[in-house]
């Protein structure tokens, strides 16, 4: 397996901030429930909550598409449900990275029928050219390239997760 460096923990910390202002402006004089997408996106959200002043609280969502290869299986489950009733929260969800677009389709359909006040949209990684369904993204870390992408929370059969970069993976 040969790692090759695509983002560096300083290109990831200056994003992260840079997230983490926007959405302080965006959501002032609300209280703002995070949706984390287990298990790729906790890293990330743990590093955007923390340039937050803004009041919020957690929650997470377990969902499954990949079964532990870097082929996507196409079927979305849902292996994990919230704790907290969304309806009529101010909602944003955060997702490692968006590829063909299921899952977070999935996703936002889900959470819709749930009736919250607000539901937006939050993706450190964008493979644009790998989408197969459309979906509206409110705030976008990277666009990245078409390869597998581990590290910063991302695995590639559930190991390195815990690299502080973005690197692409080839065998
Ligand atoms: P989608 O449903 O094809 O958009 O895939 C999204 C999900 O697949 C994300 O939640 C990731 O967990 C996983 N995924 C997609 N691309 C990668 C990648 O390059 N590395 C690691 N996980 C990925
Ligand atoms: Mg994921």
């Amino acid at each position: 397996m040969e790692l090759k460096k695509i983002i560096s923990i300083a290109e990831i910390r200056e994003k992260v901030k840079e997230l983490g202002a926007r959405i302080d402006n965006d959501y002032q004089g609300k209280v703002l429930l995070f949706v984390c997408i287990l298990k790729g996106a906790y890293v990330f959200m743990s590093d955007l909550l923390r340039e937050l002043n803004i009041p919020c609280e957690i929650d997470f969502m377990g969902i499954s598409s990949y079964n532990n290869s870097a082929e996507t299986s196409g079927v979305v489950r849902l292996v994990k449900d919230l704790t907290f009733d969304i309806q009529k929260r101010d909602v944003l969800i955060i997702e490692d990275i968006v590829d063909t677009g299921l899952t977070l389709d999935y996703i936002v359909k889900n959470l819709k029928l749930r009736l919250p006040k607000s539901l937006k949209v939050c993706v450190l990684l964008d493979k644009t050219d790998a989408r197969k369904v459309d979906i509206s993204l409110d705030y976008v870390g990277f666009k990245v390239p078409n390869v597998f992408l581990v590290g910063y929370g991302l695995d590639f059969k559930e190991h390195y997760r815990n690299l502080p970069y973005v690197a692409s993976i080839e065998s």
